[in-house]
């Protein structure tokens, strides 16, 4: 069907047409912790961003989305140029890495079809990098340009762009998900190492429920930016008493209640210790869920929820009472924000024979509360980014 769209759109024969996605995901505990040298716990939706495209012979990329009427087009004779696209300019960061990274980039047009909502805190962006990072090398080292790489080290120059280009610090928890994922798998990610561990996350009688605030993290980026600094500034007066540490990640529980009182400022104390915190709490977390424990798995994943409530401040109204309606709901174990916060999805662990009564009850309450129409999804664990074969299309 997309590639139909394409050949609407850019005229052609289906010869030559390339097919290649990746996905966005769900954090399924582990927040605010990547930047800082700990644990993740998230997994590869089915949602994702999907690409068809073909090679052009000019210098030019003509980047369009099923979603979208404009079209943007990228010179890549001047790819530094292309920050204020507002469609397009994860995918020009992207490029202008991959060609710093060593790869060739070509003239293309390309047709997007993201079904990953944009500003659900599910991880569009990353699946926009992504899927252009794979594309990018592909062509390149189809045409003997570039060394061979690794799916993680193209998640990693996915993050890059987005620091660099984009302007958010972002950690490497949501490229590597995109990248890495595996269908029913989540991913238990050391951030500093890179080491992770596929863990199974098919919950017997439960299914995880996306829940969309709806509210669009709009100053996502500064805030994000500045809680980043508050870590780095926590961390560089613990290291003072403590050290041999090189992140808040390395720092235990019992090493920062015996150390905290070095960290003077009140506020980059509250952030430490909820990065430190969470840490341990994913590793429980993980443990819970290899035991079949849900019960312990879903208070831990409270217990997050209200850590970034209170001590990382990235929750705001919206997200609190999508989760407070959800704790209310029977049969729900556990609920939280995923993802960066401000705005965004929640994730709840719902029995199976509640679901449509969490998204009939949930969403007329939230509505009710907050005047915005929530959407939900039951989230399927899905594979990370590759390439389509053509057939399958
Ligand atoms: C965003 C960032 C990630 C991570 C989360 C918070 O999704 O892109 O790197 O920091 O926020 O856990």
């Amino acid at each position: 069907m997309l590639k139909e769209k394409f050949l609407e759109i850019f005229g052609g024969e289906e010869e030559g047409l390339r097919v290649f996605r990746a996905p966005g995901r769900v954090n399924l505990i582990g927040e605010h912790t990547d930047y800082n040298g700990g644990y993740v716990f998230p997994a590869a939706l089915t949602k994702a961003s999907t690409v068809v495209l073909r090679k052009r012979l000019d210098c030019f990329v003509h980047i369009r989305a099923t979603d979208l009427a404009e079209e943007a087009v990228i010179d890549l004779s001047r790819i530094e140029n292309f920050k204020d696209l507002p469609y397009g300019n994860y995918q020009a960061g992207v490029m202008d890495e991959m060609h710093k990274a060593g790869y060739a980039l070509f003239g293309m047009d390309m047709l997007f079809e993201d079904t990953v909502p944009h500003g659900s805190g599910l991880s569009s962006s990353a699946a926009i990098e992504v899927v252009t990072a794979l594309a990018v090398y592909t062509l390149s080292r189809e045409a003997g340009i570039g060394k061979e790489a690794s799916m993680a080290d193209l998640a990693k120059i996915a993050q890059r762009a987005e620091n660099q280009y984009i302007g958010v610090n972002c950690g490497i928890m949501d490229q590597f998900a995109s990248a890495m994922g595996k269908k029913d798998m989540a991913l238990l990610l050391n951030c500093k190492t890179l080491e992770y561990e596929l863990v199974p996350a098919v919950m017997e009688g439960y299914c995880l429920v996306l829940s969309n605030t709806k509210k669009k993290h709009t100053l996502g980026a500064s805030k994000y930016n500045e809680r980043r600094q508050e870590c780095d500034n926590a961390f560089a007066a613990l290291s003072e008493v403590l050290p041999g540490k090189t992140c808040l990640g390395d720092i235990s529980p019992e090493e920062f209640e015996a150390n905290k009182q070095a960290i003077t400022n009140e506020t980059e104390q509250k952030r430490a210790a909820h990065v430190i915190y969470e840490d341990a709490r994913v590793l429980a977390a993980v443990e819970a869920l290899k035991k079949n424990d849900l019960v312990t798995f879903g208070q831990l994943l409270n217990a997050s929820h209200d850590s970034l409530r209170d001590l990382y401040e990235v929750t705001g109204e919206e997200l609190d009472t999508m989760v407070e309606e959800a704790r209310k709901i029977e049969g729900v174990l556990g609920s939280r924000m995923t993802g960066a916060g401000f705005g965004g999805s929640t994730v709840s662990v719902v029995r199976t024979d509640m679901v449509d009564r969490f998204q009939k009850t949930v969403g007329e309450n939230y509505t009710k509360r907050t005047g915005l129409v929530p959407e939900f999804y039951i989230s399927e664990i899905g594979n990370g980014a590759e390439a389509v074969p053509f057939q399958a299309q």
